[in-house]
Protein backbone atom coordinates (compact mmCIF):
# COMPACT_ATOMS: atom_id res chain seq x y z
CA UNK A 1 0.00 0.00 0.00
CA UNK A 2 1.71 3.34 -0.95
CA UNK A 3 1.90 5.55 2.19
CA UNK A 4 1.10 9.36 1.75
CA UNK A 5 4.43 10.83 0.62
CA UNK A 6 4.33 8.14 -2.66
CA UNK A 7 0.65 8.91 -3.61
CA UNK A 8 1.42 12.79 -4.23
CA UNK A 9 4.30 11.91 -5.96
CA UNK A 10 4.54 11.87 -9.60
CA UNK A 11 7.56 8.51 -10.15
CA UNK A 12 8.02 9.46 -14.00
CA UNK A 13 8.60 13.49 -13.21
CA UNK A 14 11.29 12.19 -10.60
CA UNK A 15 12.99 9.81 -13.14
CA UNK A 16 12.97 12.83 -16.00
CA UNK A 17 14.62 15.28 -13.55
CA UNK A 18 17.39 12.13 -12.75
CA UNK A 19 17.73 11.31 -16.42
CA UNK A 20 18.20 15.62 -17.30
CA UNK A 21 20.52 15.80 -13.89
CA UNK A 22 22.75 12.51 -15.32
CA UNK A 23 22.75 13.27 -18.92
CA UNK A 24 24.37 16.93 -17.80
CA UNK A 25 26.76 16.11 -15.18
CA UNK A 26 27.82 12.60 -17.52
CA UNK A 27 28.79 15.59 -20.35
CA UNK A 28 30.66 17.83 -17.26
CA UNK A 29 32.21 14.04 -16.50
CA UNK A 30 33.38 12.98 -20.06
CA UNK A 31 35.11 16.74 -20.74
CA UNK A 32 36.91 16.12 -17.62
CA UNK A 33 38.11 12.77 -18.63
CA UNK A 34 40.02 14.73 -20.97
CA UNK A 35 42.36 16.55 -18.73
CA UNK A 36 44.72 15.85 -15.88
CA UNK A 37 42.76 15.39 -12.48
CA UNK A 38 43.83 15.79 -8.93
CA UNK A 39 43.99 12.12 -7.73
CA UNK A 40 43.35 10.96 -3.43
CA UNK A 41 42.64 7.44 -2.13
CA UNK A 42 40.20 6.55 -0.06
CA UNK A 43 39.92 3.14 1.76
CA UNK A 44 42.91 1.46 -0.15
CA UNK A 45 45.60 2.13 -2.61
CA UNK A 46 43.31 0.88 -5.48
CA UNK A 47 40.36 3.19 -4.04
CA UNK A 48 40.71 6.58 -5.70
CA UNK A 49 38.91 9.64 -5.69
CA UNK A 50 39.24 12.77 -7.77
CA UNK A 51 38.57 16.70 -7.94
CA UNK A 52 35.93 16.00 -10.87
CA UNK A 53 34.36 12.96 -8.14
CA UNK A 54 33.65 15.88 -5.83
CA UNK A 55 32.91 18.80 -8.29
CA UNK A 56 30.19 16.09 -10.30
CA UNK A 57 28.31 15.66 -6.78
CA UNK A 58 27.94 19.26 -5.96
CA UNK A 59 26.69 19.74 -9.46
CA UNK A 60 24.08 16.84 -8.90
CA UNK A 61 22.91 18.11 -5.63
CA UNK A 62 22.42 21.91 -6.90
CA UNK A 63 20.40 20.88 -10.76
CA UNK A 64 18.35 18.72 -8.30
CA UNK A 65 17.59 20.93 -5.46
CA UNK A 66 16.60 24.04 -8.23
CA UNK A 67 13.88 21.49 -9.33
CA UNK A 68 12.80 19.76 -6.15
CA UNK A 69 14.32 22.14 -2.66
CA UNK A 70 13.00 19.91 -0.41
CA UNK A 71 14.43 16.67 -0.95
CA UNK A 72 17.20 14.77 0.83
CA UNK A 73 20.47 13.55 -0.26
CA UNK A 74 22.92 10.93 0.40
CA UNK A 75 25.97 11.03 -2.17
CA UNK A 76 29.22 8.74 -2.15
CA UNK A 77 31.42 11.70 -1.56
CA UNK A 78 30.04 12.75 1.30
CA UNK A 79 27.08 14.54 0.58
CA UNK A 80 24.34 13.98 3.44
CA UNK A 81 21.40 16.51 3.63
CA UNK A 82 18.52 16.23 5.11
CA UNK A 83 15.01 17.89 3.74
CA UNK A 84 11.19 17.10 4.49
CA UNK A 85 9.45 15.73 1.33
CA UNK A 86 10.19 12.07 2.31
CA UNK A 87 12.44 11.60 -1.49
CA UNK A 88 16.12 10.67 -0.57
CA UNK A 89 18.25 10.99 -3.76
CA UNK A 90 21.19 8.64 -3.70
CA UNK A 91 23.88 9.75 -5.37
CA UNK A 92 27.14 7.92 -7.05
CA UNK A 93 28.88 11.17 -9.52
CA UNK A 94 31.46 8.67 -10.90
CA UNK A 95 30.73 5.07 -11.18
CA UNK A 96 33.91 3.43 -12.30
CA UNK A 97 36.13 6.14 -11.12
CA UNK A 98 39.06 3.61 -12.00
CA UNK A 99 38.01 3.85 -15.62
CA UNK A 100 37.71 7.69 -15.32
CA UNK A 101 41.33 8.38 -14.06
CA UNK A 102 42.99 5.63 -17.05
CA UNK A 103 40.92 7.58 -19.79
CA UNK A 104 38.76 3.90 -20.44
CA UNK A 105 35.31 4.24 -20.96
CA UNK A 106 32.97 2.63 -19.07
CA UNK A 107 32.37 5.27 -16.49
CA UNK A 108 28.64 7.08 -15.68
CA UNK A 109 26.99 9.19 -13.10
CA UNK A 110 24.01 7.56 -11.01
CA UNK A 111 21.21 9.07 -9.47
CA UNK A 112 18.45 7.45 -7.98
CA UNK A 113 15.21 8.98 -5.87
CA UNK A 114 13.97 6.97 -2.77
CA UNK A 115 10.76 6.75 -0.60
CA UNK A 116 10.17 5.12 2.43
CA UNK A 117 13.50 2.78 1.60
CA UNK A 118 12.52 2.04 -1.89
CA UNK A 119 14.26 3.01 -5.40
CA UNK A 120 11.59 4.41 -6.64
CA UNK A 121 13.04 5.99 -10.20
CA UNK A 122 16.45 6.56 -11.23
CA UNK A 123 18.81 7.02 -13.97
CA UNK A 124 22.63 6.29 -15.22
CA UNK A 125 24.44 7.86 -17.74
CA UNK A 126 27.24 6.16 -19.71
CA UNK A 127 28.68 9.52 -21.67
CA UNK A 128 31.99 7.79 -23.47
CA UNK A 129 29.03 5.52 -25.01
CA UNK A 130 26.48 7.93 -25.28
CA UNK A 131 24.34 6.58 -23.23
CA UNK A 132 21.41 7.37 -20.91
CA UNK A 133 19.33 4.81 -18.89
CA UNK A 134 16.35 5.05 -17.19
CA UNK A 135 13.37 3.82 -14.99
CA UNK A 136 10.27 4.81 -13.03
CA UNK A 137 9.35 2.11 -10.98
CA UNK A 138 6.08 0.62 -12.53
CA UNK A 139 6.63 2.36 -15.45
CA UNK A 140 9.44 0.06 -17.49
CA UNK A 141 13.34 1.09 -17.97
CA UNK A 142 14.46 3.19 -21.29
CA UNK A 143 17.66 3.67 -23.39
CA UNK A 144 18.08 7.12 -24.53
CA UNK A 145 13.75 7.16 -24.10
CA UNK A 146 13.27 3.82 -25.96
CA UNK A 147 11.37 1.54 -23.59
CA UNK A 148 13.97 -1.82 -23.14
CA UNK A 149 12.77 -4.83 -22.24
CA UNK A 150 14.67 -8.28 -21.84
CA UNK A 151 12.89 -10.87 -24.32
CA UNK A 152 16.34 -12.76 -24.90
CA UNK A 153 16.49 -15.97 -23.26
CA UNK A 154 19.99 -17.38 -21.99
CA UNK A 155 21.67 -20.26 -21.14
CA UNK A 156 24.37 -20.65 -18.02
CA UNK A 157 27.01 -22.67 -20.40
CA UNK A 158 26.93 -19.97 -23.18
CA UNK A 159 26.02 -16.97 -20.49
CA UNK A 160 28.40 -13.86 -20.31
CA UNK A 161 28.47 -12.80 -16.96
CA UNK A 162 29.95 -9.32 -15.67
CA UNK A 163 30.76 -8.75 -12.02
CA UNK A 164 33.78 -6.85 -9.98
CA UNK A 165 36.12 -7.06 -7.10
CA UNK A 166 36.44 -5.35 -4.17
CA UNK A 167 38.82 -2.50 -3.19
CA UNK A 168 40.08 -5.01 -0.43
CA UNK A 169 42.91 -7.03 -1.29
CA UNK A 170 42.00 -9.90 0.92
CA UNK A 171 38.84 -9.94 -0.40
CA UNK A 172 39.83 -9.93 -4.04
CA UNK A 173 41.95 -13.19 -2.82
CA UNK A 174 38.83 -14.55 -2.16
CA UNK A 175 36.49 -13.41 -5.13
CA UNK A 176 39.12 -14.26 -7.55
CA UNK A 177 38.73 -18.55 -5.52
CA UNK A 178 35.18 -18.02 -6.58
CA UNK A 179 35.85 -17.11 -10.04
CA UNK A 180 37.72 -20.17 -10.29
CA UNK A 181 34.99 -22.76 -9.34
CA UNK A 182 32.32 -20.13 -12.07
CA UNK A 183 34.47 -19.41 -15.30
CA UNK A 184 34.19 -23.69 -16.23
CA UNK A 185 30.44 -23.59 -16.30
CA UNK A 186 30.15 -19.98 -18.47
CA UNK A 187 30.89 -18.54 -21.42
CA UNK A 188 32.94 -16.08 -20.31
CA UNK A 189 33.42 -12.84 -17.58
CA UNK A 190 33.54 -8.94 -18.28
CA UNK A 191 35.07 -7.08 -15.41
CA UNK A 192 33.92 -3.77 -16.56
CA UNK A 193 34.48 -1.48 -13.93
CA UNK A 194 31.10 0.35 -13.14
CA UNK A 195 28.41 -1.79 -11.48
CA UNK A 196 25.88 0.76 -12.53
CA UNK A 197 26.10 0.16 -15.85
CA UNK A 198 26.83 -3.17 -15.51
CA UNK A 199 22.87 -3.52 -14.17
CA UNK A 200 21.93 -1.42 -16.93
CA UNK A 201 23.93 -4.26 -19.29
CA UNK A 202 21.83 -7.15 -17.77
CA UNK A 203 18.47 -4.47 -18.54
CA UNK A 204 19.76 -5.21 -22.51
CA UNK A 205 20.83 -8.14 -22.39
CA UNK A 206 24.30 -7.52 -23.39
CA UNK A 207 25.15 -9.92 -20.20
CA UNK A 208 23.43 -12.52 -18.82
CA UNK A 209 23.99 -11.71 -15.26
CA UNK A 210 25.90 -9.89 -12.99
CA UNK A 211 26.98 -10.39 -9.57
CA UNK A 212 29.48 -8.72 -6.94
CA UNK A 213 29.94 -8.51 -2.92
CA UNK A 214 30.12 -5.46 -0.80
CA UNK A 215 28.47 -2.90 -2.91
CA UNK A 216 27.37 0.52 -1.48
CA UNK A 217 23.36 1.44 -2.23
CA UNK A 218 25.01 4.67 -4.33
CA UNK A 219 26.84 1.73 -7.28
CA UNK A 220 23.33 -0.30 -7.31
CA UNK A 221 20.24 1.77 -6.69
CA UNK A 222 19.47 3.65 -10.08
CA UNK A 223 21.23 0.36 -11.81
CA UNK A 224 18.72 -2.38 -10.11
CA UNK A 225 15.48 -0.29 -10.52
CA UNK A 226 16.21 -0.39 -14.51
CA UNK A 227 17.27 -4.02 -14.40
CA UNK A 228 14.11 -5.13 -12.64
CA UNK A 229 11.51 -2.95 -14.85
CA UNK A 230 13.75 -4.29 -17.95
CA UNK A 231 12.64 -7.72 -16.58
CA UNK A 232 15.79 -9.27 -14.64
CA UNK A 233 15.71 -10.82 -11.70
CA UNK A 234 17.06 -9.17 -8.81
CA UNK A 235 18.12 -10.96 -5.48
CA UNK A 236 20.57 -10.18 -2.42
CA UNK A 237 22.13 -12.93 0.04
CA UNK A 238 25.16 -12.63 2.56
CA UNK A 239 28.21 -13.80 0.92
CA UNK A 240 30.90 -15.84 2.20
CA UNK A 241 32.66 -13.40 4.08
CA UNK A 242 29.15 -12.13 5.67
CA UNK A 243 29.03 -8.63 2.87
CA UNK A 244 25.69 -8.78 0.60
CA UNK A 245 25.96 -10.23 -2.48
CA UNK A 246 23.86 -8.79 -5.31
CA UNK A 247 22.94 -10.56 -8.27
CA UNK A 248 21.11 -10.03 -11.43
CA UNK A 249 20.02 -12.26 -13.57
CA UNK A 250 18.44 -13.17 -17.00
CA UNK A 251 15.07 -14.90 -15.94
CA UNK A 252 15.66 -17.99 -17.68
CA UNK A 253 18.70 -19.09 -15.71
CA UNK A 254 17.65 -17.46 -12.68
CA UNK A 255 17.83 -21.28 -10.71
CA UNK A 256 20.27 -22.36 -12.66
CA UNK A 257 22.87 -18.78 -11.90
CA UNK A 258 22.12 -18.76 -7.99
CA UNK A 259 22.61 -22.74 -7.38
CA UNK A 260 26.12 -22.06 -9.15
CA UNK A 261 26.82 -18.94 -7.07
CA UNK A 262 25.87 -20.76 -3.87
CA UNK A 263 28.03 -24.53 -5.11
CA UNK A 264 31.01 -22.00 -6.32
CA UNK A 265 31.10 -20.16 -2.43
CA UNK A 266 30.66 -23.04 -0.76
CA UNK A 267 34.20 -23.48 1.65
CA UNK A 268 36.00 -20.08 0.66
CA UNK A 269 36.04 -17.99 3.84
C1 LIG B 1 33.05 0.91 -8.07
C2 LIG B 1 32.56 0.39 -9.38
C3 LIG B 1 33.15 -0.98 -9.65
C4 LIG B 1 32.82 -1.95 -8.55
C5 LIG B 1 33.26 -1.39 -7.19
C6 LIG B 1 32.62 -0.02 -6.98
P1 LIG B 1 33.46 3.55 -7.82
O1 LIG B 1 32.53 2.19 -7.80
O2 LIG B 1 31.15 0.27 -9.40
O3 LIG B 1 32.68 -1.56 -10.85
O4 LIG B 1 33.48 -3.16 -8.78
O5 LIG B 1 32.81 -2.30 -6.21
O6 LIG B 1 33.03 0.48 -5.72
O7 LIG B 1 34.44 3.40 -6.70
O8 LIG B 1 34.10 3.61 -9.14
O9 LIG B 1 32.42 4.59 -7.55
CA1 LIG C 1 30.49 3.39 -7.29
CA1 LIG D 1 32.01 6.74 -7.24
Amino acid sequence: MPSNAENSLDFMELRDIASYVAEQVGEYILQESRNSVLLETKSSSSDFVTNVDKRAEALIVNLINNHRPDDSFLGEEGTSQEGNSGVLWVIDPIDGTTNFIHKHPGFGVSIAAKVNGDTVAGAVADPSHGEIFDAAIGHGARRNGKEITLTRSAKLETALVATGFSYKNTKRALQAKVLLKILPCIADIRRMGSAAIDLCSVATGRVDAFFETGLNEWDIAAGTLIASEAGARLSTFTDFDGETLTVAVNPSIEAQFIELLHAAAEGIA
